[in-house]
């Protein structure tokens, strides 16, 4: 069946990544796409869960070049049975959802809207915030740096390249992410993550400057 080749493929090809984008991201992606799929009543949920299960495979950081990343996906598509349209479907989704600095993209179908916020969904809360020290770790970025001032606007390399800190990062995208969500479901689901994060940095504050208890 497509949907367990695809499971077994792409456990094998980020099982061992330690960025952040591992095999339980995707699989929680793809339960929260599910979960807002069944919600909303909306969207084709083998679509959903495809483009989910598949979303990570062409990132730019996980492959050696944006053509290797695409190609990799293609490949992976054409080696199992499915209709060109819903293969076009799924490589559509998958390249219209990234966050990339907060670049708008229009998404065309609710499929598209249901995977990205399945994603983000996955970017906050209680997780967000281990996934963030977890990808700043990798990074060599510092916890926290006061003397750095939060980026509002930037460019695409800055966004990937700049001088920055875990922390800046709530700033710079994370606590942003409720607003851009795209579904009732998913905002439901988003209150309280964000609340998490919210109290989280003020403890985070409060202990920096010594005042913790
Ligand atoms: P996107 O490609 O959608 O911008 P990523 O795939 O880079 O996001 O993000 C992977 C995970 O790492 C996310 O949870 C994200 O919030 C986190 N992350 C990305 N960039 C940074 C950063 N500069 N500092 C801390 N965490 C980050
Ligand atoms: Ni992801």
């Amino acid at each position: 069946m497509v949907i367990k080749e695809t499971e077994e493929f792409v456990r094998h090809e980020l099982g061992e990544d330690a960025t952040g984008h591992d095999w339980f991201h995707v699989d929680r992606v793809r339960r929260n796409a599910l979960h807002i799929c069944k919600e909303e009543q909306a969207g084709d949920p083998f679509i959903i869960e495809m483009a989910a299960l598949l979303h990570d495979i062409p990132d730019e950081k996980l492959n050696e070049s944006t053509e290797k990343g695409k190609q990799k996906l293609e490949t992976f598509l054409e080696s199992v049975s499915l209709t060109d349209s819903d293969k076009n479907h799924i490589v559509k989704i998958i390249e219209s959802i990234s966050y990339k600095g907060g670049r708008k993209t229009t998404l065309e179908s609710i499929e598209a809207k249901i995977v990205q916020d399945a994603d983000r969904l996955d970017a906050i809360g209680a997780i967000g915030i281990a996934r963030a020290f977890a990808y700043g770790g990798k990074k060599g970025q510092p916890i926290y740096d006061p003397s750095i001032t939060v980026r509002k606007e930037m460019s695409l390399e800055e966004y990937r390249k700049g001088k920055s800190t875990s922390i800046h990062h709530f700033y710079e995208k994370l606590l942003k992410l409720r607003d851009l969500l795209n579904t009732e479901a998913a905002k439901n689901m988003a209150a309280g993550r964000h609340q998490m994060m919210v109290l989280f940095l003020e403890q985070f504050y409060q202990e920096w400057d010594g005042q913790g208890s």
